[in-house]
C-alpha cells in the first residue's frame, strides 16, 4: 500500500526543522513523487542557448525523469518539447544534439512536426478523413512544456501551472547568473569543452546539499587536496611560480575559519550561496589583459564590482550549481533513489582571454571528472552516506548546525560559512514544492 502518495502530511512529516527522515534519500515512492510533483512545480534547469545557435539545433535532456528536447525554431526562438511522437509514443530525438533541419522526423511512421512541435505532416493523411482526428491530442503534434524562460540564454521550464512564476520563483538568486555572465566582456556566455558525465549511486539531494557543506572539505578532501599541498610546501616562498593545478587544489584544504568566515547567503525557495565574503575562488592569479578588456567594457568601478565578487557554489533549487568565478554549472539528474547522473558543463567569457577557459576547463577535470581527484573523495561520501542510511536504530538526518529558530522568518539572510541553514532552506523548500500538488 502507498506510504505518501495522496497522503501530504506523511510527507511534510519527513521534514522537521532540524532533521530530515531518511525516506527522503532511500525511499522510491518518494523518488516517484519527486518525479512528478517537486520537478513538475519548479523551475528546472534544461540547457544553454549557445548549444542551439542555429533554427533546427536540438538538444536532448530531462527534466525529473521527462525526456524533453530544447530546440532553436525557425524564429530564432528556444522551445522545449516532450521528447515523443503523439502517434505511438515514439521517441523522435535519440541523439545528445544535433541539427534536424526544418523539422522532426518520427523514425516509426515518419509523421513530421515543425520545430515548434505543431504536426506538419502524416503519410496517407486520406486514412484519417472524416475520424475526428483533427479534434484528437495527437494532431496537435508534438507537446510542449508549458513554460519556459530564457534567462541571459539560460533556458529553465516548469511543466505544471502550479508553483511560482520565474521572476518570483528566483527573485535575487539570479545575480548569481548575471555575474557568471556579466564576467564576458561582451556580456556572453558559450558552452565550451563539452560536458563531464559519470554516475554515483547516490540520491541526488546528497549532491546539492553537498554544494553548501563547508564543513567537510578540510576532512574529506584531506587526501587529495592535502596531497597537492604537501607537494607543493618545499616550493613555497621559493619563487617559483604557483602552477595553475595546485592554485585550485589549495583553498580545498582550507581551515574552519576560512569557511566561516567566507559566509552563506540565503534566498527564498531553497535557493543558496557560500562564499560572500570570500571563497576559494578568491586567490587566483590574474589573468594578463583581461582586467583592460573589463574596464573597456564596463568602465573601472562596474568591472572591478562584477570580478570583486566570489560566490563559491550558487545551489538554484532543485538540482543545479553553478560557480560564477570558475565559469561553471553542474547538473544533479536524479536516475532513481539511489543513483544520479552529474553532468558539468564549462563555459567560454565570450571576448575574454583563452587563460581563463583554461583554468575553467582545467578546474572541471580536477575537480569534477569522472576521472577527478578531488570529486571521488565527496562520491564515496556519498555512497557510504546512502549505504549507510539502511541502518536501523535512527531513521534521522541532522542539519542543525548553527540553527535559530527564528530563521524561517528570514528568506533572506547572510550567515556563518558553516551554517547547514542552506541545507534547512532546501528542505523546506521541497516539503512546499513536493506537497503542492498532491
Ligand atoms: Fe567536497
Amino acid at each position: 500500500m502507498a506510504k505518501y502518495r495522496g497522503n501530504p502530511d506523511s510527507v511534510r512529516n519527513l521534514v522537521r526543522e532540524t532533521e530530515v527522515h531518511r525516506d527522503v534519500y532511500v525511499d522510491p515512492e518518494i523518488f516517484d513523487l519527486e518525479m512528478e510533483h517537486l520537478f513538475a512545480n519548479t523551475w528546472v534547469y534544461v540547457g544553454h542557448g549557445s548549444q542551439i545557435p542555429n533554427p533546427g539545433d536540438y538538444f536532448t535532456t530531462s527534466i525529473g525523469a521527462q525526456p524533453v528536447i530544447m530546440v532553436r525554431h525557425s524564429d530564432g526562438t528556444i522551445k522545449v518539447l516532450y521528447n515523443r511522437c503523439p502517434h505511438k509514443g515514439t521517441k523522435i530525438a535519440i541523439d545528445g544534439c544535433g541539427n534536424t533541419g526544418k523539422f522532426f522526423r518520427c523514425p516509426y511512421h515518419a509523421w513530421t512536426f515543425k520545430t515548434d512541435g505543431s504536426l506538419l505532416a502524416i503519410p496517407l493523411k486520406k486514412g484519417y478523413e472524416n475520424t475526428g482526428f483533427e479534434h484528437c491530442e495527437a494532431a496537435k503534434g508534438m507537446t510542449p512544456v508549458k513554460h519556459v524562460q530564457n534567462y541571459r540564454e539560460f533556458v529553465f521550464a516548469k511543466m505544471n501551472d502550479n508553483g511560482p512564476g520565474f521572476e518570483a520563483f528566483f527573485g535575487d538568486s539570479l545575480s548569481s547568473f548575471d555575474n557568471m555572465i556579466d564576467r564576458s566582456p561582451a556580456g556572453k556566455l558559450e558552452v565550451a569543452g563539452g560536458v563531464l558525465r559519470y554516475v554515483n549511486n547516490c540520491n541526488w539531494k546528497m549532491l546539492v546539499e553537498n554544494q553548501t557543506d563547508t564543513c567537510h572539505p578540510m576532512v574529506a578532501h584531506e587526501s587529495s587536496a592535502g596531497t597537492a599541498r604537501d607537494v607543493w610546501k618545499p616550493y613555497e616562498g621559493t619563487g617559483k611560480p604557483k602552477p595553475m593545478a595546485v592554485e585550485i587544489f589549495l583553498p580545498f584544504v582550507s581551515p574552519y575559519e576560512f569557511f566561516e568566515g567566507m559566509g552563506i547567503r540565503v534566498w527564498d525557495n531553497g535557493h543558496g550561496h557560500t562564499g560572500v565574503a570570500h571563497s576559494i575562488h578568491s586567490d587566483y592569479a590574474a589573468v594578463p589583459g583581461y582586467f583592460e578588456q573589463m574596464k573597456e567594457a564596463y568602465g573601472e568601478d562596474r568591472a572591478k564590482a562584477i570580478l570583486g565578487e566570489n560566490r563559491h557554489n550558487t545551489v538554484y533549487f532543485p538540482n543545479i550549481m553553478i560557480k560564477g568565478p570558475i565559469q561553471l554549472l553542474r547538473i544533479f539528474r536524479p536516475l532513481a533513489a539511489n543513483k544520479t547522473l552529474i553532468e558539468s558543463y564549462t563555459f567560454r567569457l565570450v571576448d575574454a582571454p583563452d587563460l581563463l577557459l583554461e583554468r575553467t576547463q582545467m578546474y572541471n577535470r580536477l575537480i569534477n571528472a569522472p576521472t577527478s581527484v578531488v570529486g571521488h573523495d565527496d562520491q564515496e561520501m556519498y555512497e557510504r552516506a546512502q549505504e549507510g542510511l539502511a541502518a536501523n536504530g535512527n531513521e534521522w538526518v541532522n542539519v542543525q548546525r548553527l540553527y535559530d529558530p527564528c530563521e524561517r522568518d528570514t528568506p533572506v539572510a547572510v550567515a556563518n560559512g558553516t551554517t547547514e541553514w542552506q541545507m534547512r532552506n532546501q528542505f523546506r523548500a521541497w516539503s512546499k514544492f513536493m506537497t503542492m500538488s498532491m
